[in-house]
């Protein structure tokens, strides 16, 4: 190790060397350091890897000036803060196409990778093990196939995680709701798994799992992010359950989506205890009862769909919400409801909760000691 690392300084001396004569006296005061050395190799071994760049981002990727490429952001390094080194790169809506290469761990210093909207695949590098000061991940809406990037597993620093609109497959690993997550953004992949209860463990303010293979319970553990979650998208994700009546905690809630899933049983009236939530879609599920009117007496509701479901009473408050859609129900006297054959057929089948044995019983009271 300790050779490598001498030998590694020695080149760094000898390139330096090689370079001084050409460099202008500005430069001179802007030495490049062994971190900007390494990020160089990296990000030209990246450039190798990209095989096609339509809007020629990349094009001035070259010479040892690294900060100066386009998307690349120097800042101090964290424990030397003489040395500057690479801390953010930002290539969205680059329609880059290309691999992202293993040399990418030399990047040490990176807090922030921004990746959104090309066409890269493959899988993200085992040595993105490297980045331990990763902060944000984005590599939305990209051609990444295979399985969960496992990876990000050991990066600590990680707050906001965004895979969405990849080709992502397979099983979600739990763990990822352990580490100490804001933002999480699964959805538009084609993974298959079920919500687990450790994802109460999270630190999520914004959830969003939309357009997966998920299966299985609503998690009761949600509501054990309370102070935190205010963003939940659950959307078209196989959720065969209740609603648990107790979700109403969650009052820092927003955004709640839960449409396209198979849900039943009646609304919680809860919700109506959801003080700052603003958009509200259950639609497309197999609810029923009746519309809680706490919900529509929400302040900052702005937006409440619940079209294609059984429910069969709205309150006369809900139809002034500002942007509502309640068709497709079974709601006497409102434009747009299913026949009355099809809400027959549906009331006279009764409602089970505990499909897929969701709702686990309550455990049983501690035992009195007199
Ligand atoms: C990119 O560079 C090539 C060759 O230098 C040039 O032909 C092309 O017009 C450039 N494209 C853009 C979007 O600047
Ligand atoms: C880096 O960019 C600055 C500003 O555009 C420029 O003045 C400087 O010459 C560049 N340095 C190198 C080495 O390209
Ligand atoms: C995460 O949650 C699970 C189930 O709720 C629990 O057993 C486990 O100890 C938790 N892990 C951490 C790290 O908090
Ligand atoms: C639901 O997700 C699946 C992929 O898991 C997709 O094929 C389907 O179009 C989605 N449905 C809706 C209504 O978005
Ligand atoms: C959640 O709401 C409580 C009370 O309104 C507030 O004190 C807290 O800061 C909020 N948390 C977040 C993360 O918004
Ligand atoms: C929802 O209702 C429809 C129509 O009654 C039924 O075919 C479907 O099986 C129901 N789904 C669930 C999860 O109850
Ligand atoms: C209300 O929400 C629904 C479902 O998310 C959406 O389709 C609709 O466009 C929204 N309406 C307005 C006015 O934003």
């Amino acid at each position: 190790m300790a050779t490598s690392t001498s030998l590694h300084k020695a080149l760094v001396c000898i390139l330096l060397l090689l370079f001084l004569p050409f460099l202008s006296l500005s430069e001179y005061y802007l030495p490049i350091n062994p971190r900007l050395e390494k990020a160089y190799v990296a990000l030209q071994a990246w450039k190798q890897a990209i095989t096609a760049d339509p809007k020629n981002l990349t094009l001035d990727w070259c010479g040892p000036h690294v900060c100066n490429y386009t998307g690349v952001f120097c800042a101090p390094a964290p424990e030397d803060r003489h040395e500057l080194t690479v801390a953010g790169v930002d290539l969205n809506h680059g329609r880059i196409a290309g691999t992202l290469p293993e040399d990418l761990g030399l990047l040490s210093d990176l807090a922030l990778l921004h990746l959104n909207s090309n066409r890269f695949h493959g899988g993200l590098p085992e040595a993105f093990e490297r980045l331990q000061l990763l902060y944000e991940l984005d590599v939305s809406n990209n051609r990444f196939q295979g399985p969960f990037p496992a990876v990000v597993l050991h990066l600590p620093s990680l707050k906001y995680l965004d895979i969405r609109f990849n080709r992502f497959r397979g099983e979600v690993p739990r763990r990822v709701f352990d580490l100490r997550l804001d933002a999480l953004f699964l959805n538009d992949n084609q993974f298959a798994f079920s919500l687990p209860d450790s994802i109460g463990n999270s630190s999520l303010s914004v959830l969003v799992v939309a357009n997966n293979r998920i299966s299985g319970c609503f998690p009761r553990s949600i509501t054990d992010l309370a102070d935190t979650l205010n963003e939940l998208i659950l959307l078209n994700a196989s959720i065969t359950s209740c609603i648990p009546e107790d979700v109403g905690k969650l009052k820092n809630l927003t955004v709640f989506d839960v449409s396209f899933n198979n849900l039943v049983g009646p609304l919680p009236d809860s919700i109506g205890e959801m003080r700052k939530l603003e958009q509200l879609n259950v639609a497309h599920n197999n609810l029923s009862g009746d519309i809680p009117e706490s919900i529509c007496e929400l302040p900052r509701l702005k937006n409440f769909t619940y079209s294609y479901n059984y429910f069969c009473g709205e309150p006369e408050r809900c139809l002034k919400v500002r942007s509502r859609d309640d068709r497709e129900n079974c709601i006497p006297e409102r434009p747009h409801q299913r026949s009355e054959e099809e809400c027959i057929a549906f009331s006279s089948k009764p409602v089970h909760c505990d499909a897929n044995g969701c709702m686990a019983p309550p455990p049983p009271p501690p035992p009195v000691h007199y």
